[in-house]
């Protein structure tokens, strides 16, 4: 069961970086829903297109998989002979995602790698990657290596889905983008305490990207063909392509 998102609901003596523990793992599901905009129909552009490139006999990975809902809903529409690979290194997120996708019940070979995205670890025989909601926690010096390290793990005509939290191009949208943001969370219940504590634990960790830099350092990890396929003021989805 996942608990009600109430981690900044109590007021915090000693604030601390946002941390994937225990107590956000218990209340991610509800917390993602409530704090992503269109969170549902944004993981299902990443799975409708991820079905468009997987291939039986390869891998499909999801980096910084959290509680396994990528896969989840992947299962039911994609051939059995593709693996699945999920990354993350926060050990309390893939022991949801353990229990979810035990469940769930896969037919699928699938594998839960507790490994940290700014160190090695392999990609191979890929032919989808996904990052949704994670590149903007890989700590900016590294997200370069890793976005040239999942081009060399993908198969030729593999896809890379990425959905991430994004600056404007100009600052002045950026405040207004950020304001109605924050509209759209007092919207969905959460205090004004809650979103001022979260946003201060969240201040060193997640750092977003324009869209433009994301699409730059795409196109030069390698990748051919690029696309946005979602945005909402300073949240954004875009794909990329192995040629
Ligand atoms: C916002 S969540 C991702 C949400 C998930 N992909 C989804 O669609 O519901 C970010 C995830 O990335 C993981 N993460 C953050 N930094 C990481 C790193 N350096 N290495 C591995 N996983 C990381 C966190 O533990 C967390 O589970």
């Amino acid at each position: 069961m996942t608990k009600k998102d109430d981690v900044f609901n109590e007021v915090i003596k000693k604030p601390s970086d946002f941390k994937f523990g225990a107590t956000v793992a218990n209340a991610f599901d509800d917390m993602v829903e409530r704090s992503v905009p269109y969170y549902n129909e944004i993981q299902r552009m990443i799975i409708e297109q991820v079905c468009e490139f997987a291939v039986p006999d390869t891998n499909v990975y999801d980096l910084g998989c959290s509680t396994g809902t990528t896969f989840l809903n992947l299962d039911p529409l994609v051939d059995e002979r593709i693996r699945f690979v999920g990354v993350d290194d926060s050990k309390d997120m893939l022991q949801k995602c353990t229990q979810k996708l035990k469940e769930a019940k896969l037919k699928r070979p699938y594998e839960l790698k507790n490994a940290d995205l700014h160190q090695d670890f392999v990609i191979e025989n890929a032919s989808a990657v996904v990052l949704c909601l994670t590149l903007q926690f890989v700590r900016p010096i590294y997200r370069e290596k890793l976005l040239r390290r999942i081009y060399e793990g993908l198969n030729p005509g593999g896809v890379l889905v990425i959905s991430e939290k994004i600056l404007a191009e100009d600052s002045l949208f950026n405040r207004n983008f950020i304001k109605y943001y924050y509209d759209y969370k007092r919207r969905n219940q959460y205090s004004e305490l809650e979103i001022s504590q979260k946003r201060e634990a969240l201040e060193n960790v997640l750092i977003p990207y324009k869209l433009s830099e994301n699409i730059k350092m795409l196109m030069e990890a390698g990748f051919g063909h690029t696309e946005v396929f979602f945005k909402w003021y300073n949240f954004s989805g875009f794909i990329a392509i192995k040629n």
